[in-house]
């Protein structure tokens, strides 16, 4: 195909305002898919993307349109994942694109969603055709969310496209639109082979299959191939593109996104953003900006069940496959066994994983509390790498420690701006700018990665009822006073559960934990203290007394139905507890003790 016949797109929005449903749309108006095959969603393909609404891989389809002006051209749409833990892979796929359908919800406006991913749009130099969505509902009000859009975000919407993506009503007009507004891809056919390495995954039919944006030259089939940042040459057995369905195809030219498989064995041999050349003549100079994702976030992961570690162990091996960025080794814990000492890019993509492993492999597990990496300069002059804390040396060998710190960027509507600068005050944060964009406050700080690991994403949804988005690169690292904090039940260390904090805090944090686990732990026939202590010293103590009365005698009156409840409640917990020296701890206890109110 031509470049003047090629346009290659992304769509943009904010959660529920209509994404998936408008590229069901364009796949299903095109013919791509015939009428009969069409499954909602059909570009979402895990179950847990469906569940949780969120996109995590990068997804692709060709669509072939005849235009109104009788001109046959081929249009590639790549979905993007929609969350920060991933916001690198976000700003890759926008740079094999040129533009962007930006998708707003006419009953709801602009929210925060759209503005962090029109931002990556707008970094891309994306050309941006706003959509107006959902028309059809009485509430749409598309003359107000127009201005808002171009109060907002500063782009003309006077030319936003009306859509329905419901009934179909402006899908024809959005095609036009990606034809007429969109510019064409640039690139040399007579050039070197430059293909972007856009995305990769494991089928377990075909091995590493390779999603790649040709930028300049030519590739086909049965070329040898060069990855320029590991310099590993593969011969290409496969290529095509995806409609939605696999279609072989004999080369793929400038502006063309298609996919290869090379006989490459695991996912982490391909590293998105990476440059791919031709062995001979290649190209010399590498596509600017690439960086391999680096875990920053690092838990245990251990079944509940003991017996079941070496399920565990394959379930995670094959989930690595797939996943270059997710890291893992064996760990033992003198109260959880053998497990995994995990490392994950935020802590999105750690409940990804966990849930995948919990309902894909069905292994129950134990997450222990997440920890970032931390430098530690030994006084005999030695520097290493802390994953875990409970491999922290005694603090006497210890010089200092550093910390991993973040540029955080928040985006805010103004009446909940006081409770998120509380939130970041209150997680050792530095302001560094405050701006406004229409009504929408724009917050940057300075944080300790470790303060935001547990829960902040949470709290920040929570503190502005889902209308903050967060945005955040690692700056570097920074000295602290920071200490380990160990948590003592029954006079047991229980070393899932101890972690690093900033001493001015561990009290406070220590506090909240023993009360936590206090009302978590189920009463045993003898008293039980639950202690929190940096070193040898005791910070905070709670006593759990010892069990007297029947659990159901609480529930008065005789409602037979509820007391059963209450007791198959009771025993459903009893399978989900670990045993800890002499007393059972809930699996729950372990999520729930570590987050802060
Ligand atoms: P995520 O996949 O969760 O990120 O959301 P999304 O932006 O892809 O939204 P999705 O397409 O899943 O649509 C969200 C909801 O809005 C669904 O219940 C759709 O059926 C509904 N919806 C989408 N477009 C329209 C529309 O034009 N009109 C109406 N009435 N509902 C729509």
């Amino acid at each position: 195909t031509p470049l003047s016949h090629i346009r290659n797109f992304s769509i943009v929005a904010h959660i529920d305002h209509g994404k998936s449903t408008l590229a069901d749309r364009l796949i299903q108006s095109t013919g791509t898919v015939a009428d009969r095959d069409m499954k909602a969603q059909m570009l979402d393909s895990m179950d847990i993307e469906r569940e949780r609404g969120i996109t995590i891989k990068a997804q692709t389809v060709r669509l072939d349109y005849v235009a109104d002006n009788g001109e046959h051209y081929v249009l590639n749409l790549i979905d993007t994942p929609g969350h920060v833990d991933f916001a690198y892979e976000v700003s890759r796929s926008m740079r094999a694109v040129e533009g962007s359908l930006l998708v707003v919800d006419s009953t709801q406006g602009v929210e925060a969603q759209t503005l962090a991913n029109v931002y990556h749009a707008l970094d891309a130099d994306h050309e941006i055709v706003p959509v107006l969505n959902k028309i059809d509902l009485p509430a749409s009000e598309c003359d107000r969310i127009a201005t808002q859009i171009e109060d907002v975000i500063g782009i003309d919407a006077s030319q936003a496209i009306r859509v329905s993506a419901k009934t179909g009503v402006g899908i024809k007009e959005t095609l036009e639109a990606v034809v007429h507004r969109l510019p064409a891809p640039k690139g040399d056919r007579d050039a070197p082979l430059k293909a972007m390495l856009v995305d990769s995954w494991y089928d377990s039919y075909l091995g590493v299959v390779v999603l790649v944006r040709i930028i300049d030259g030519v590739i086909r089939l049965k070329d040898r191939v060069r990855f320029m940042s590991n310099d590993t040459v593969h011969l290409i057995d496969r290529l095509g593109v995806f409609k939605p369905g696999m279609l072989p195809m004999e080369e793929l030219g400038p502006g063309e996104i298609g996919f290869f498989t090379a006989q490459i064995k695991e996912v982490r041999d391909t590293r998105v953003g990476d440059t791919i050349t031709s062995e001979r003549k290649g190209a010399t100079v590498a596509l600017p900006g690439f960086k391999p994702a680096q875990p920053v976030v690092f838990c245990g992961l251990f079944p509940v069940d003991s017996s079941e570690f070496e399920d565990l162990r394959s379930a995670i091996d094959k989930l690595a496959l797939n996943d270059a960025s997710f890291s893992f080794e064996m760990e033992t814990s003198a109260a959880l066994g053998f497990g995994f000492r995990c490392g994950f890019l935020g802590l999105l993509h750690l409940e990804v994983i966990r849930d995948r492993i919990e309902r894909e492999y069905n292994i129950e597990l134990i997450t222990t509390a997440p920890s970032v990496v931390y430098h530690l300069y030994m006084k005999d002059g030695d520097v290493r790498d802390l994953h875990n804390p409970a491999d922290m040396p005694d603090l006497t060998l210890v010089d200092h420690i550093e910390e991993p710190r973040i540029k955080a960027t928040i985006l805010v509507p103004d009446e909940y701006l006081g409770d998120v600068l509380k939130l970041c005050q209150d997680r050792r944060g530095v302001q560094m700018d405050l701006t406004y964009a229409g009504s929408r406050a724009m917050v940057v700080y300075d944080l300790p990665l470790n303060e935001v690991v547990f829960d902040f994403y949470d709290r920040l949804k929570s503190v502005t009822k889902g209308y903050a988005s967060f945005d955040y690169n690692l700056t570097g690292y920074q000295e602290d006073s920071l200490v380990k904090m160990s948590v003592l039940v029954n006079d047991e260390p229980v070393d899932a559960l101890s972690m690093m904090v900033h001493r001015d805090r561990a009290e406070m944090r220590g506090r909240a934990m023993v009360e936590k686990l206090k009302d978590l732990i189920p009463r045993h026939m003898f008293k039980i203290p639950i202690q929190a202590a940096i070193g040898g010293k005791v910070i905070a103590r709670e006593t759990l007394s010892a069990l007297r009365k029947d659990v159901t005698a609480k529930c008065y009156g005789g409602d037979a139905t509820r007391k059963r409840k209450l007791l198959d409640k009771q025993k459903a917990g009893k399978k989900k507890m670990r045993q800890f020296g002499k007393v059972d701890i809930p699996q729950e206890a372990f999520i729930s003790a570590l987050k802060m109110d």
